[in-house]
C-alpha cells in the first residue's frame, strides 16, 4: 500500500515539474560550462565529475533535472545542511541561471565511472530493501522514484555508483530536516543506520 502510494506521489509529481527544464543550451554556454567545470568543479567533484573522495559527491551522469534544482537551491540557501553551506552556497551564489543550466546539462551527459564492490551481504540486504522497501515498516521501495537499477528518473537522482558514505549523510540530515526534501523525509523517516548502510553498500557497486 505505502509503495502504491509512493507511485502515485512520484507520478503526480513528475507531471506537475517534469517538463520545465532538460533543455539544450547555445554552443557558447556548453563552452563556458565545460570551462567552468574543469576550472572550478573539479577540484572538489573531481575531472569529469566522478570524484574519487566520499567527502564530494559525484556528478557524471547525474540528471540534469536534479542537478539544475539542487544548484538553485544551493543558491536560494534552500538547501541547508552544514557542508551545503560550508562547500556550496558561496560557489552557487556566483552562478547566473544560464551557467546553472550550462553545468546541469555538462554533468548528466559525462558517463558514469563504475562503481566500487563491497561486502557480497550487506549488499544483498541493501538490493532487497532497494527493490521492495521493508514491509513491516512505513518503508517502501526506493526503486519507485530511483529508477530500477537506481539510475534517476525526471528529477529523482540518479544514485547508483554514488559514494555510500555521502549517501548515509544525506539520508540523515534529510531525516534531522536540515537538508528541506520533503518527498524524502516521509519516506526514510524510519529508516535506521544499519538498513542507511546496507542500501548506500548496494547503490555505491552499481
Ligand atoms: C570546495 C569543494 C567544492 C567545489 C569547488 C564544488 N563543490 Fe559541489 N559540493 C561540494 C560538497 C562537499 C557537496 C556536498 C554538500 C552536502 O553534503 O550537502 C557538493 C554538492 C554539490 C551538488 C549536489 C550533488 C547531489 O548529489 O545532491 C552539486 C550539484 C554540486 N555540488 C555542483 C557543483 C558545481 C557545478 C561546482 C562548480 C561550479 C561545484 N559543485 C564546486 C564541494 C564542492
Ligand atoms: C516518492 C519518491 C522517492 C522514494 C520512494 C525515495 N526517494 Fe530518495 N529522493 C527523492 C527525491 C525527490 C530526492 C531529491 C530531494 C531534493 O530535491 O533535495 C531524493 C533524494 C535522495 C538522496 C540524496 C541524493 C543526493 O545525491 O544527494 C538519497 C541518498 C536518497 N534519495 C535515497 C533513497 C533511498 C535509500 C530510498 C529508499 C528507502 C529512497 N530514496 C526512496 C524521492 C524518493
Amino acid at each position: 500500500m505505502t509503495t502504491k502510494i509512493a507511485y502515485l506521489l512520484c507520478i503526480a509529481m513528475l507531471a506537475v515539474t517534469g517538463t520545465a527544464y532538460a533543455d539544450k543550451p547555445d554552443e557558447a554556454t556548453q563552452k563556458a560550462a565545460a570551462r567552468k567545470a574543469a576550472d572550478l568543479c573539479s577540484a572538489c567533484h573531481g575531472p569529469g565529475g566522478n570524484s574519487i573522495s566520499p567527502t564530494f559527491p559525484r556528478l557524471a551522469g547525474q540528471r540534469q533535472e536534479y542537478l539544475e534544482n539542487q544548484l538553485r537551491a544551493f543558491k536560494t540557501q534552500k538547501r541547508g545542511e552544514p557542508d551545503a553551506h560550508d562547500f556550496m552556497w558561496g560557489i552557487a551564489a556566483s552562478l547566473d541561471d544560464k551557467m546553472i543550466g550550462g553545468l546541469a546539462y555538462y554533468y548528466a551527459a559525462q558517463p558514469p565511472a563504475r562503481g566500487i564492490p563491497g561486502d557480497a551481504a550487506l549488499i544483498a540486504r541493501g538490493k532487497d530493501l532497494f527493490d521492495k522497501g521493508v514491509p513491516s515498516k512505513p518503508l517502501p521501495a526506493c526503486s519507485t522514484c530511483h529508477g530500477m537499477n537506481g539510475e534517476g528518473i525526471g528529477e529523482f537522482p540518479r544514485l547508483a555508483g554514488q559514494h555510500a558514505t555521502y549517501m548515509v549523510k544525506q539520508i540523515t540530515v534529510i531525516q534531522s530536516l536540515l537538508r528541506a526534501a520533503p518527498v524524502m523525509h516521509g519516506i526514510v523517516k524510519e529508516m535506521n543506520r544499519a538498513e542507511m548502510e546496507a542500501v548506500a553498500a548496494y547503490l555505491q557497486s552499481l
